[in-house]
């Protein structure tokens, strides 16, 4: 065991984990520090998000621009190591743009947090009294919640919930919020630990509890990442007609084939996890991007989509009278304001390209990037299949991987237009252009 790692300094954290784990430390400790940012104040920032760090891990930082939702134009920022999200994200952007854009509405904003106890006693008794706990809770967080309250939120409602039929002696406060522009895990988290005191207090002091009335375990106060009711809806459509021809498919056989597609997903609970893996693609991406809790985001996402009891696709279709329509609610807590939003400067600088948006505007942004992400990859699997678009990134993926030289990565982007890539390919056309001969006869287009 190795104890105090923690107290090191960056630079001995570093240099234990090199020469504990590795066979080479002085290429690893370079090779981390490479990624160092001392230069200016950013890296000590980056050093305090987390603990023990030892380097950063770059990401690719890219743009999805033609996004338009309701009437505005976005570029949008992207976080994401997978080839294709982005290029599939753009292309239903710009797909969409030219038939009138994306729409978006708030449905609701209400956060969810619970302070979970177990009480012996009554639980009619704790709801008779239930009107003067509550007074006593407002009352005792009025310090945490005056800000919030300033700013248009706070605490919406507080029920108290008998779970005494799922669980021996277990109840429930449940309470709704509303956090403005920030996702608003502190402030939730704060008030429900203040809760769950004044709630323990209450019953060891009022007169009209006795004995083991008095006795109130919390077991914990916290957040709940299940927010389906700050949801919002993003939504595209337009005459089938409109949809154009894919290839050899028409646009009515491509809107039967699009709808089929959401339909399976909605029933097939294996194609509708790779389904909303998609639109987490886009989802995840904008989230990060904007220094937002994307773990949260998949968490409650993939809770809504089995709320019904079964697992299914988050998006929907329709083709009636004519007209295809395609929507998807989705459920998101994302902030403006606090956390890493206003730390980490890219997160800052994507929020700025968006127009330094509200929640709410952040909240439809990042979900209409969702359903263009799953607009993309279902029309790519409909009509060419995705490998095609995948194929052209895995192929460079590939070549940087071989170090290929510019020149043949250029020769080798030609040449595997209509072939199968795969590492094996690629080692031999590498192989192949290598040799004299071979760079010769692939100048010659043989
Ligand atoms: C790949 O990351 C995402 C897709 O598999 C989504 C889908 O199948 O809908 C292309």
């Amino acid at each position: 065991m190795k104890s105090g790692f923690s107290k090191l300094s960056k630079r001995k954290k570093l240099r234990w984990v090199a020469e504990n784990f590795f066979k080479k430390p002085e290429e690893v400790v370079s090779e981390l520090m490479s990624f160092w940012h001392e230069e200016d104040k950013t890296q000590k920032v980056f050093d305090d998000f987390s603990e023990n760090t030892l380097s950063n891990y770059y990401m690719p930082f890219g743009v999805a621009p033609n996004f338009v939702i309701n009437g505005q134009s976005y570029c949008v920022p992207m976080v994401i190591e997978e080839s294709s999200v982005v290029a599939a994200a753009s292309s239903g952007a710009k797909f969409w743009m030219k038939r009138g854009g994306f729409k978006a509405e708030i449905i609701g904003t209400k956060k969810v947090g619970q302070v979970h106890f177990t009480w012996r006693g009554d639980g009619n008794k704790l709801q008779a009294f239930f009107s003067e706990i509550e007074a006593a809770l407002i009352e005792g967080t009025k310090d945490l919640t005056h800000n919030m309250e300033r700013r248009g939120g706070g605490i919406l409602s507080i029920s108290l919930i008998d779970m005494t039929h799922l669980e021996a002696d277990y109840f429930q406060l449940k309470v709704d919020f509303e956090t403005c522009d920030s996702m608003g895990a502190n402030f939730i988290n704060s008030v429900l630990e203040a809760f769950a005191k004044i709630l323990q207090q209450f019953v060891q002091t009022h007169p009209e509890f006795s004995g083991s009335e008095r006795e109130l375990t919390i077991i914990m106060a916290i957040l709940s990442n299940y927010t389906p009711e700050c949801l919002v809806r993003a939504e595209v459509s337009c005459p089938v007609e409109d949809l154009g021809e894919f290839g050899e498919i028409s646009s009515e056989d491509f809107a039967y084939k699009f709808e089929k597609a959401i339909r399976i997903a909605q029933l097939d609970v294996h194609r509708a996890t790779t389904h909303n893996k998609g639109i987490l693609n886009g989802i995840d991406a904008v989230a990060i991007a904007t220094g937002n809790d994307f773990r949260a985001i998949e968490s409650c996402g993939h809770t809504y989509a089995a709320r019904d009891g079964q697992y299914r696709s988050l998006s929907n279709v329709s083709t009636e009278n004519g007209i295809f329509r395609f929507w998807m609610d989705f459920p998101i807590a994302v902030g403006t304001v606090g956390g890493l939003t206003t730390l980490h400067p890219l997160a800052k600088r994507s929020l700025e390209m968006l127009g330094n948006p509200g929640a709410r505007e952040l909240m439809q942004i990042i979900v209409v990037v969702g359903l263009a992400q799953n607009f993309a990859a279902v029309r790519s699997l409909v009509t060419t299949g995705i490998q095609q678009g995948h194929m052209k990134m895995h192929l460079t993926n590939i070549l940087n991987h071989m170090q290929a030289t510019e020149k043949e990565a250029k020769h080798a982007l030609v040449y595997f237009k209509d072939k199968v890539v795969s590492f094996t390919s690629v080692r031999e056309f590498l192989d192949t252009m290598r040799s004299k001969s071979g760079t010769v006869a692939l100048e010659k287009g043989e």
